[in-house]
């Protein structure tokens, strides 16, 4: 029978004082008391608290009773099976205002009712001293995170956008978390293609004046010159000489190549701009110098290998090795890796080195973050620091169900994926009569931080290893799982509160929220549970699992408005912050996503 429980007599003290950390935290901080004296010889023993399986039965449950009864059976202890176990680690713990009851339930799960008047006091806390205290805490001072990531004289594509839109988040949740967060373009602007190229722009300006063409106008470049290079053997010839008097420093080479360099790096940034994305570039050229002392220390444990005339190191569980000399003796992608990652360990002092790139590179940072394990760079237990995480993503998919193209040009161009996205978005405000409302600068913002947020959602929303169909009509729309939904819902909450004529600045001083209702109740523990969302987004890498949040808080908040009446009513003080709460929230949830909020529709 589950045996009710309602504020221990234990003598202990109240060691929910310390109240920072998410609400799962505090919990598991609660529970550590009692675990310390249920079983005082499993001192490593370690909360195990998780939502409730069942709502009904509770909001939290601690699920620790069975694995520990699983340690401690032989040991000659007095308990007689997991649910005595659980039943002292429920009476052990000591007062706490967070819990209001507890229950067992089968084999020794303790299941915890919060306080309702403790939720309400921890979120008015949150309206007060302001979100940042809801940062969750991570076990790392310093990250790279290794996103975007173009090539020079390419146009960026498609998948360059993914990188892009979830390199930006990842960084943001990061930072939110405290992290100092080194956000690197490591664009490839380094290798053979430029000899290419430049042998090519001298042929085209031999003066040495290139005027200032955009990207697009440098990806029919880049074509023309691989055409000359794959179709004339004297070129081609010309090409590779080209390549080693970059390499060797040459002033006339050097020059080209920063031409051309500069050139891409204005169309990258057009599409940064447009997507408020910052990014520091440290190409592949960067680390160029540091490739032969990197492959010295490889050396030197012995790792590198001859094979066929390259250099390589061999991976247990992979039929090919990691080429880091290729049999020219140029260096490559892989080398540039390695250089770069010890870098970032040695110089950056890295804690942390996350890479966003499509899933088709996972076995090349399979095979690299290998070797540095073997080299002593990275622990081999992957819970401790510094690690390496190799963000994957799938597909952007075209309505055909094939590799996402727009009609014009073989890649997809960014920026006009953008424009119409904006475009479409402005279409839809001045359909709904906004142009006579609003000022001219106000439609263009709106129809911005609603297209290019749609677009962004619509990536995001998605687990990121599955392939999602790239589809305008779908993430425009005001319905369903999309941000012009959620930013339409943020306005609504913003003009609920606008329309009240009330001070909420004052309100947060003097009023009080209580959360009488069920559907009060309900939408104020979801948003306590903001901290601990953006922890698993963080710890796991997964943007969407905030999405999922975000959409289920304004779900949460669409139950709450249809049953309670605000505006006018007896709570209308406690719901008014109810609801700035949930717009402060899901405001922090669109930053974190690099969403821009509306205020009003
Ligand atoms: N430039 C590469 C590409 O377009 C991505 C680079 C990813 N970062 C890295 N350190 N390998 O595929």
């Amino acid at each position: 029978f589950p045996v009710k429980w309602a504020h221990s007599t234990s003598t202990m003290a109240d060691t929910t004082k310390d109240d920072t950390g998410s609400l799962k935290e505090q919990l598991a901080k609660v529970f550590e008391v009692s675990l310390k004296v249920t079983v005082p010889d499993e001192p490593e023993v370690l909360p195990l608290i998780a939502p409730c399986s069942r709502k009904e039965a509770g909001d939290y449950q601690c699920n620790n009773a069975m694995s520990l009864w699983s340690k401690i059976k032989g040991k000659g202890t007095d308990y007689k099976g997991p649910q005595p176990v659980g039943q002292a680690i429920m009476r052990n713990l000591p007062a706490s205002d967070m819990i209001e009851s507890c229950s067992i339930a089968g084999p020794g799960f303790i299941n915890v009712k919060l306080s309702t008047q403790w939720i309400a006091k921890s979120i008015q806390k949150m309206l007060i001293d302001g979100i940042d205290t809801w940062a969750p805490k991570l076990p790392v001072k310093t990250a790279v995170v290794d996103f975007s990531s173009p090539n020079i004289a390419k146009e960026m594509h498609v998948g360059h956008l993914r990188s892009t839109i979830i390199g930006d988040t990842l960084a943001r949740m990061l930072e939110y978390s405290k992290v100092d967060v080194l956000r690197r373009n490591h664009v490839g602007d380094w290798g053979t293609q430029f000899g290419m190229l430049i042998e090519f722009l001298f042929e085209k300006f031999p003066d040495g004046k290139v005027n200032d063409q955009d990207i697009g106008e440098l990806e029919v470049f880049y074509k023309a010159s691989k055409q000359r290079f794959d179709g004339d053997a004297a070129f081609k010839e010309r090409a590779q000489q080209a390549v080693v008097s970059l390499q060797g420093g040459e002033e006339k080479y050097r020059k080209a190549w920063a031409q051309i360099c500069e050139i891409s790096r204005k169309g990258f940034e057009k599409v940064y701009q447009r997507l408020g994305v910052h990014l520091e570039e440290k190409g592949e050229s960067f680390y160029n110098p540091f490739i032969p002392g990197t492959l010295d220390l490889l050396r030197q444990k012995g790792l590198i290998e001859e094979s066929e005339g390259a250099q390589v190191i061999f991976i247990e569980g992979k039929k090919i090795p990691l080429i880091v000399v290729k049999r020219d003796g140029g260096f490559n992608y892989a080398s540039t890796d390695l250089a770069a990652l010890w870098y970032r360990l040695n110089e950056e002092k890295a804690e942390w080195i996350i890479y966003v790139t499509d899933v088709g590179q996972r076995e090349h940072f399979e095979m690299f973050f290998t070797a540095a394990k073997r080299a002593g760079w990275l622990p081999t237990d992957e819970n401790k620091h510094p690690k390496t995480s190799h963000v994957g993503f799938g597909l952007v998919l075209g309505d055909d169900g094939k590799r996402f193209r727009t009609r014009s040009t073989e890649v997809v161009k960014l920026v006009d994926l953008l424009d119409e996205a904006k475009t479409r978005c402005k279409a839809a405000l001045v359909e709904r009569g906004k142009a006579a409302e609003w000022t001219p600068e106000e439609l263009e913002q709106t129809a911005e931080a609603v297209g290019y947020g749609a677009v962004k959602y619509a990536d995001l929303k998605n687990n990121r290893l599955t392939n999602y169909t790239f589809n305008f009509d779908q993430m425009l729309n005001d319905k369903g799982n999309t941000a012009v939904y959620l930013l339409y819902a943020h306005a609504r909450i913003c003009s609920i509160i606008r329309k009240s004529g009330k001070d909420i600045e004052e309100l947060k001083r003097e009023g009080q929220i209580k959360l009488e209702k069920d559907e009060e109740r309900k939408l104020g523990l979801h948003l306590l549970q903001f901290p601990e969302v953006v922890e698993e987004a963080c710890t796991n890498l997964l943007p969407n699992v905030l999405c999922e949040y975000l959409y289920d808080l304004s779900e949460k908040f669409t139950s709450f408005y249809s049953e309670c009446q605000v505006v006018g009513s007896a709570e209308e003080t406690s719901r008014l912050l109810l609801c700035e709460a949930t717009a402060v929230v899901m405001r922090k949830c669109f930053h974190l996503l690099g969403i821009t909020p509306v205020y009003k529709i």
